[in-house]
């Protein structure tokens, strides 16, 4: 996650802001001459410029975005031949690097200020704007969910995603709207959301949670992760690193669940005690989760609830599957657009 700044123009100038923990990010990766490093969530190219201020050091910069990919092109320019942009899903990570053994991976998750700034995009309450909320240009937008989806569906999305608490009331009053006229915008559905979730003066907009709930929904954000923290255990080579940047508790909770699981071995239980055999694929570096300073959470408010995480590859064979125990249960996009009741 980054925010805007006038002092921090990066990668092609078009973009403000300051990347979040990338120092420390980029730090636990051990960036070395000749090493290849994944960027898997390019951005306005923070990360990846401290990956290349090691000389020698190569990195693909990946990104669903197709205006992050876009806007890197200066900062591949000036790499010269040591950055390559690859604009996709951090889920095909295995495909997009094939056989390359890499040697570190950086994920620092959710979205930019490039996208939220942009009214245009439909992720921000502050700024009227179609409600799209999508990062890539394909499936359905926030719009369309919100048009489609039951009110049970819609509840259990915004409970789960968004960790709110009103949110069956959210769901009836976003039924009830949209039977009077269509919600397309983002200040229509803002609105709705204000009339009955009600915050205090100091506290967060009332429509934050409805809006994080919805834009993780389109997305497909944890399984994306998910898959990404997979597919980052079968590119890492041995004594590769992984950080993580996760910015809000369901995030956090799968990274920390992911790392927690691959570096135990499991144990012997009574009913089975021959201890199964697959050893620790990773090797946890970060005890606890690393977080901005007060300086830097001073000079970018964003910043206020990353958490980063970082670990190593050991030399086990990936393990196949088992991450589906880490995403919560949601209604599925194909039920939600088939608009069951
Ligand atoms: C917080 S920003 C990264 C900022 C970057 N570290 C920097 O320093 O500028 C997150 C970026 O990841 C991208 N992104 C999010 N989920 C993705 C996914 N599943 N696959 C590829 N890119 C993704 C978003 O489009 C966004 O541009």
């Amino acid at each position: 996650m980054m925010t805007g700044s006038d002092s921090n123009a990066v990668a092609g100038g078009l973009a403000r802001h300051i990347p979040v923990l990338a120092r420390r990010a980029v730090g636990w990766l051990n960036v070395h001459d000749g090493g290849l490093y994944i960027d898997a969530t390019f951005g306005g190219g923070g990360y990846t410029r401290a990956i290349l201020a090691t000389p020698g050091a190569r990195a693909i910069g990946i990104d669903r975005d197709r205006s992050a990919i876009a806007r890197g092109a200066a900062l591949a320019g000036e790499a010269q031949g040591r950055l390559d942009l690859v604009e996709d899903r951090f889920s095909n990570l295995q495909s997009i690097v094939e056989d390359a053994a890499v040697d570190g991976i950086v994920f620092d998750l959710g979205v930019s200020s490039m996208q939220i700034d942009e009214a245009a995009r439909g992720f921000s309450f502050r700024l009227d704007g179609p409600l799209d909320m999508r990062m890539g240009g394909d499936g359905p937008s926030a719009a369309d969910i919100v048009a489609r989806a039951g009110e049970r569906d819609l509840a259990a999305i915004i409970a789960t995603l968004g960790e709110e608490k009103h949110a069956r009331s959210v769901a009836r009053a976003i039924v009830r709207a949209r039977r009077a006229q269509p919600i397309e915008s983002t200040a229509a559905l803002a609105d709705i959301v204000a009339r009955v979730v009600h915050a205090r003066p100091d506290a967060i907009h009332p429509a934050t949670r409805t809006f994080q709930a919805l834009r993780i929904f389109v997305n497909d954000e944890l399984t994306e992760l998910a898959r990404g923290l997979a597919a980052a255990e079968r590119v890492l080579k041995s004594s590769g690193r992984l950080a993580v940047v996760a910015f809000h508790s369901l995030e956090d909770r799968i990274v920390k669940t992911f790392l927690t699981e691959r570096s135990r071995a499991p144990a012997a239980s009574r009913h089975r005690p021959e201890p199964a055999s697959a050893p620790p694929t990773f090797r946890v570096l970060t005890r606890r989760p690393e977080t901005p300073d007060e300086a830097e959470i001073a000079d970018n408010p964003r910043a206020r609830s990353a958490k980063l995480r970082a670990a190593e590859r050991t030399d086990a064979e990936a393990r196949s599957g088992g991450i589906e125990n880490l995403l919560p249960r949601l209604p599925l996009l194909a039920d939600v657009m088939r608009g069951r009741p």
